[in-house]
C-alpha cells in the first residue's frame, strides 16, 4: 500500500490559521498586453498588488505536454488542469492515449471495439460527439480514425451525430469541420459504407450539459440523436449549421446552434438509433458526456422520458468517464490513471477541506481534482459545496455566482473547521467562452474584487494562500496571426477568441502568517500547474510527497 505520511517541512511550520487555494480559471497572464487582453484591461487592484511583492509572483505552464497534452500546441483546458493541480503529477491525457491507440491500433483489438463490432455486418454504427480539432473534448481526426477503422472493418452502416464547437475553436468554423466530415464520408460511400451526417445542434444547446447543469440539453441530444426528432430537419448538415446560424446580422454562434435532424427525400431521419445498434461517444474528456452516458446506459434512467430506448446497444464512450461510477461500462480506450491525488495525502493525514465552486466548475474542483473521482475521498474530513450556476449565457450576467461563492467561503475560513479552503471562480472562463471582450473584462474586475475579501478574511485568521489559475482564456479575446496581430473580419470588426489560450498562468502566495523568507525558487524556470500541490503541503508545513513534481518555495 501506498504511504501517505507527510513529513514536516524543516523550516516551514504549519499556519495558524487555513490555506486557501484560489483558482481564477481562465485568467493567463499573456505576453499580449493590449486592448484584447481582458486581465489586462480589467481595473484589478488587488491582482495588481500581488504582483508587485518580489518573488511571490512567477508563471507556471499550463499548456501541451506540461499538462500531459500531446503537444505544446495544444491550449490548456480546466479537466487536464485541474487534475494536474490535484496531483502534483503529469500523466498521459485522454488525447494523448487516444492517439496512441490509434497509431498503434491497440483500439481495435480492445473489448470496446469487439462489442461495436457486433453491429458491423447488420446493424448502424453511431458517433456522437463534438466535432472540431480544439482537442479539448475531442478530436475530428480521432473521430476519423475511429470511422476509418470500422469501415475498413466489416462497418455497413455509419451514422455521425455532431455537435458544433466554436468554443475551443473559433466560431463559424464548424462550416469548415462539416465539409471535411462530409468529404470523408463520401470517400467511405464510395468504398461501399453507408456514412452520413445524422443530427447534430450547438455543443451548449445539445447533448453536451456538465455537472447538471440544464438536463433539457441532454434531452434535446437525446430526442435528436435518438429518436431523430427535432424542429429543424435538412437534407443535409452543411445546409443545416448555415440555416441555423442565420443571417449575418444577427447571427447565432456555431455553439449555440438549435439541435436539427437530418431526413432523406420523403422526410425519414436518416439515422434514429435503432434496437442493437452501436452507440460510440467519441469524445475522451468526461465532464460532459457523463449525463448523456446515463441517459444510454441505466435502464431505470428517469430524468426525462426517453419515449423509445433501443435494445441490445452495443454502447461505449471513448473512454470511461467515470472510474467510481464505472460509466459507461464498456469503452475503446483506458482512460489515464491519475493516483495519489493531494485530497488522498490531505483525509489520511486529518487535514479537514472545504471546497466550492459553482455548478458550472464545481466537478473541476472535486472531480478533476481528485483525479477523476466522484464524490468524497473521506466525507468526514471533506465538505463539497456547490453553488448553482445561472442558466444563460454567461455574457449576460458575467458576474455568475461569484460573490455568493465569497460569501461561502469566507465562512468556511473563518470557521476554524479546515486546515485547507479550495475555491474556483468560473467568470473569467466562462464569460470569456462567449467572446465577449467587455463581459470579461467585467468579469475579472468581479473576480479581482472577491480575490480581496477573501485575503482579508485569511489574513484575519493568521492563513496563508495561494492565487493561481488552470490555463488562460480571458487574457487574449481576439484572434490574431502568426506575428500576434489582431484579425479583423470583412466588415472590419476583431474577430473573438472563444478559446482558452496557450499562455502560463500567474501565481501568487502570502498570508499574514507566512514567514517572510518563503519566496518562489528562481531555479524551476520551466514549472507548471503539477507543480502547484507539492507547494500547497509546504505552506501546510509539510514537505511535498516524493512523488510529485517539485515545490516552487525555498526559504531564505
Ligand atoms: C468547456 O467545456 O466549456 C470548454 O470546452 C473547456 O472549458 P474548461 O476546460 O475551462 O472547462
Ligand atoms: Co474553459
Amino acid at each position: 500500500a501506498h504511504d501517505y505520511t507527510l513529513k514536516p517541512h524543516p523550516t516551514i511550520t504549519a499556519p495558524e490559521g487555513p490555506l486557501m487555494v484560489c483558482i481564477l480559471d481562465g485568467f493567463g497572464e499573456n505576453e499580449f498586453k493590449d486592448e484584447y487582453n481582458a486581465v489586462h484591461v480589467a481595473n484589478t487592484p488587488t491582482i495588481d498588488a500581488l504582483r508587485a511583492v518580489p518573488r511571490r509572483f512567477r508563471s507556471i505552464k499550463a499548456h501541451g505536454t506540461a499538462v500531459g497534452l500531446p503537444s505544446d500546441a495544444d491550449m490548456g483546458n480546466s479537466e487536464v488542469g485541474h487534475n494536474a493541480l490535484g496531483s502534483g503529477q503529469v500523466v498521459d491525457q485522454g488525447a494523448r492515449l487516444v492517439d496512441i491507440a490509434l497509431e498503434t491500433g491497440k483500439m481495435f483489438e480492445g473489448d470496446g471495439w469487439k462489442l461495436i463490432s457486433q453491429a458491423f455486418a447488420d446493424n448502424t454504427v453511431h458517433f456522437i460527439g463534438l466535432l472540431s480539432d480544439g482537442g479539448v473534448h475531442s478530436r475530428a481526426d480521432q473521430l476519423v480514425g475511429c470511422l476509418r477503422g470500422a469501415a475498413a472493418r466489416g462497418a455497413k452502416r455509419l451514422r455521425c451525430h455532431i455537435l458544433t464547437d466554436g468554443r475551443d475553436v473559433p466560431d463559424g468554423s464548424s462550416i469548415r469541420f462539416v465539409e471535411e466530415l462530409e468529404a470523408e464520408l463520401a470517400a467511405l460511400r464510395e468504398k461501399g459504407c453507408d456514412a452520413l451526417i445524422a443530427s447534430g445542434g450547438g455543443r451548449m444547446q445539445v447533448t453536451m450539459d456538465r455537472y447538471e447543469a440544464d438536463w433539457a440539453m441532454v434531452k434535446r441530444g437525446w430526442d435528436a440523436h435518438v429518436l431523430g426528432k427535432a424542429e429543424h430537419t435538412f437534407r443535409d448538415a452543411k445546409t443545416a449549421v448555415v440555416t441555423l446560424r442565420g443571417p449575418e446580422d444577427a447571427q447565432v454562434s456555431d455553439q449555440y446552434l438549435a439541435p436539427f435532424v437530418i431526413v432523406d427525400e420523403a422526410g425519414a431521419p436518416v439515422g434514429t438509433v435503432q434496437d442493437g445498434d452501436a452507440v460510440v461517444l467519441f469524445n475522451f474528456r468526461a465532464d460532459r458526456m457523463v449525463e448523456i452516458s446515463k441517459a444510454f446506459e441505466y435502464p431505470d434512467f428517469a430524468v426525462f422520458d426517453r419515449e423509445r430506448v433501443p435494445q441490445n446497444l452495443r454502447f461505449v464512450g471513448m473512454m470511461q468517464y467515470d472510474g467510481d461510477l464505472k460509466l459507461p461500462a464498456n469503452f475503446l480506450v483506458p482512460p489515464p490513471e491519475i493516483l495519489h491525488v493531494s485530497g488522498e495525502y490531505l483525509v489520511k493525514n486529518g487535514l479537514a477541506t472545504f471546497a466550492c465552486s459553482e455548478t458550472q466548475k464545481f466537478g473541476h474542483v472535486t472531480f478533476f481534482w481528485n483525479g477523476n473521482r466522484s464524490g468524497y475521498l473521506d466525507s468526514k474530513l471533506e465538505q463539497y459545496l456547490e453553488i448553482p450556476s445561472d442558466k444563460i449565457e454567461f455574457n449576460k450576467a458575467p458576474d455568475m455566482k461569484a460573490r455568493e461563492i465569497t460569501a461561502a467561503s469566507k465562512e468556511a475560513i473563518l470557521s476554524g473547521k479546515y486546515k485547507v479552503v479550495r475555491v474556483n471562480f468560473a467568470n473569467p472562463d466562462m464569460v470569456g467562452h462567449t467572446g465577449d471582450l467587455a463581459a470579461t473584462v467585467r468579469a475579472c474586475e468581479v473576480v479581482d474584487a472577491c480575490v480581496k475579501e477573501l485575503l482579508e478574511a485569511v489574513d484575519s485568521v493568521n492563513g496563508r494562500w495561494i492565487v493561481t489559475a488552470d490555463h488562460g482564456n480571458a487574457d487574449d479575446m481576439v484572434q490574431r496571426d502568426k506575428k500576434g496581430k489582431p484579425l479583423v473580419g470583412e466588415d472590419g470588426k476583431p474577430l473573438p477568441l472563444t478559446s482558452h489560450t496557450l499562455a502560463p498562468v500567474p501565481i501568487f502566495v502570502g498570508g499574514k502568517g507566512l514567514p517572510e523568507g518563503v519566496v518562489f525558487r528562481d531555479d524551476l524556470p520551466d514549472a507548471g500547474l503539477a507543480n502547484v500541490a507539492a507547494t500547497t503541503f509546504n505552506l501546510l508545513g509539510y514537505q511535498g510527497p516524493e512523488i510529485y513534481k517539485d515545490s516552487l518555495l525555498t526559504v531564505v
